[in-house]
């Protein structure tokens, strides 16, 4: 048997191929997107531009206002009050989009199906949360008309920039779990929708895109403890007494300030001074009980209660998360189909022995 290469669990600090699309400096508390500045992106640029410069060097439009509305076959899946949960509705989506592996297609056709597929994911996952076929208004930016679809009414521009400045916060992270899965899918040349939905069951986990809404209930259970008398500190002490992780603290990566949740307080702060000040009790608290560690406060912490305050419900922040997410899986998935290799590791077999 060929001898194994050994590698640290979780693949920590194992790097398994090269990207152009972007990197996270987690000891300096920095992540850009092809050479530039994400948070400085975020506070200065539009989502479909950044999209554009993340998706491939062609820089080319990512998210087509033209191309929102669903597809036919998409749309009869919600025929007479029926309606698929998202990761079937993703499913769809990609095989309207085209089945034909991304093997035997140009990169022009790649790209076509990734835009597609980032195009009318909002108008999806509306539809889905709605039963029923939104129809979207091409005339409205994407983070805008994503809002208006779930929410039912336009909202207030600022509401809509805050929504949109963590739309473009989230779109890559560097090799997190559901971009290298979608990587793993992307070179067995799989299409382009078999990878984004491969990627899409990696983000529902809650080691990774589903701690959000945890987050908001950690709120109101400190609120009710508040209320109580009780303060913050004590809470988290006993939660950790208990062997239970502070939610929206820690990073496998950031071993500094992750940059995203200082930009998402500022735009909380801005948005909605009151649950602003909320987070802020808990990150003050989290620190102090927290301090001696590496653990600072992550995204999360100030995303789930952006989220919140911009009106979307709950059970939508991990399908939000996807909305803006789907851009860095499909620029890996486009960099990856260009690879010959299929990714392909091994493992130690710990079972009985075997009988040849
Ligand atoms: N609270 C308390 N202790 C923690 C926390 C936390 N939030 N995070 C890590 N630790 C501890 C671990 O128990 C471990 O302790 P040990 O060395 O005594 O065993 C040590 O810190 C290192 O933990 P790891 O699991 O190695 O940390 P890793 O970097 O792999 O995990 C993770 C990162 C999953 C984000 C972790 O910090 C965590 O669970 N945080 C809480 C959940 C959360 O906020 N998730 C959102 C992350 S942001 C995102 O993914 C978009």
């Amino acid at each position: 048997m060929a001898e194994l290469i050994e590698v640290p669990a979780g693949l920590n600090g194992v790097a398994v191929t090269a990207t152009k699309v972007g990197d996270v400096l987690g000891d300096e508390g920095f992540y850009h997107y092809r050479g530039r500045s994400a948070t400085d992106l975020a506070r200065t640029s539009s989502f479909e531009d950044v999209a554009a410069l993340v998706l491939d060097e062609a820089g080319g439009p990512a998210a087509d206002p033209a191309a929102r509305a669903l597809p036919a076959e998409v749309a009869a899946a919600f025929n007479g009050g029926r309606a698929p949960d998202l990761r079937s509705a993703i499913s769809l989506l990609g095989a309207a989009i085209g089945t034909r592996p991304a093997i035997d297609l140009s990169p022009a056709e790649r790209r076509a199906d990734a835009v597609a597929l980032i195009s009318a994911l909002p108008t999806l996952v509306a539809s889905v949360h709605h039963r029923q076929v939104i129809e979207p208004r091409p005339e409205l930016g994407h983070a805008a008309d994503y809002l208006r679809m779930v929410t039912g009414v336009e909202a207030a521009p600022e509401v809509a920039r805050a929504l949109e400045t963590y739309l473009i916060l989230a779109i890559d992270h560097g090799f997190n779990s559901s971009t290298f899965t979608a990587r793993v899918v992307a070179s067995t040349g799989a299409d382009v929708g078999a990878c984004v939905a491969a990627g899409f069951c990696a983000l529902t986990g809650p080691r990774h895109g589903a701690v959000q809404t945890r987050i908001l209930d950690m709120f109101d259970a400190v609120a009710a403890r508040l209320a109580q008398g009780d303060d913050a500190e004590t809470w988290m002490k006993g939660e950790l007494a208990a062997g239970r992780r502070l939610l929206g603290f820690g990073h496998a990566v950031y071993r500094t300030t992750d940059p995203r949740s200082v930009l998402l307080a500022e735009v909380l702060a801005a948005a909605d001074p009151a649950r602003h000040a909320i987070v802020a009790a808990v990150e003050e608290a989290g620190v102090k009980v927290l301090a001696g560690r590496r653990l600072r406060p992550n995204v999360d912490l100030y995303s789930s209660m952006l989220l919140d305050a911009c009106g979307l419900p709950r059970p939508l922040f991990t399908a939000t998360f996807a909305v803006s997410r789907v851009v860095g899986w499909c620029a890996h998935i486009l960099e990856q189909a260009a690879e010959p290799k299929v990714i392909r590791p091994a493992a130690y077999y710990i079972g009985p022995p075997p009988r040849h």
